[in-house]
């Protein structure tokens, strides 16, 4: 994601969520807070169309935990494979970036709405699983999810690491 992208983000944002406000703040805030959060854009035919926010959790960390905080697809775009490519292409990023200052994807955590169908979305890409789940947090019941030592290899395929009973 560029300078040139917050405004176009920001739409997306305010069409994938309803029941948030504000979107262009909400957007630019976190853009400015990189390394911390990182966004990446799915494009279609010059237009932007979808957004992933990835940021680590409490620090720049040795073994990162790293939060899927927010991603979106514009709604005409909705169920083309649009939301997986962004999770597919970008992870690999964010490890080769996390290699370069010595250290190394941990965790990825995530949490959505308990009747989101992104749910399935991540158990297929992260191979996360349901650890928690909290009631009543935003607008209804929230499933924490975390993907456990992940590895993505160096074909950029994302795969579970060794549990951690085997370590
Ligand atoms: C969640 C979201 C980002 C997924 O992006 P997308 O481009 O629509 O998703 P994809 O087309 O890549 O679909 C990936 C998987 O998600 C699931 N999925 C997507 N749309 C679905 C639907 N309408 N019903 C059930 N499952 C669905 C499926 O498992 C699908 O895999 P499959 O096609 O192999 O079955 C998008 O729907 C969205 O922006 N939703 C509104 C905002 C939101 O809820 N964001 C997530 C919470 S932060």
């Amino acid at each position: 994601m560029a300078d040139t992208d917050v405004h176009a983000v920001a739409v997306v944002h305010k069409e994938a969520f309803p029941r948030q406000s504000e979107s262009l703040e909400w957007i630019s805030c976190n853009y400015k807070a990189y390394p911390r959060i990182q966004y990446f854009v799915a494009e279609s035919q010059g237009q932007i169309v979808g957004y992933i926010e990835w940021l680590q959790k409490s620090g720049l960390r040795k073994e990162v935990i790293l939060e899927l905080e927010q991603m979106a697809v514009a709604p005409s775009f909705q169920g083309k494979g649009i939301g997986r490519s962004l999770i597919q292409k970008s992870l690999p990023l964010i490890s080769q970036q996390v290699a370069e200052r010595r250290a190394s994807l941990k965790h990825v955590i995530v949490t959505t709405r308990a009747d989101n169908h992104a749910q399935r979305l991540y158990a297929s890409t992260l191979n996360a699983t349901v650890e928690a789940t909290i009631s009543n947090l935003y607008s209804a019941d929230e499933v924490v999810m975390i993907a456990r030592n992940i590895l993505v290899e160096d074909n950029n395929k994302i795969v579970p690491g060794p549990s951690d009973q085997l370590i």
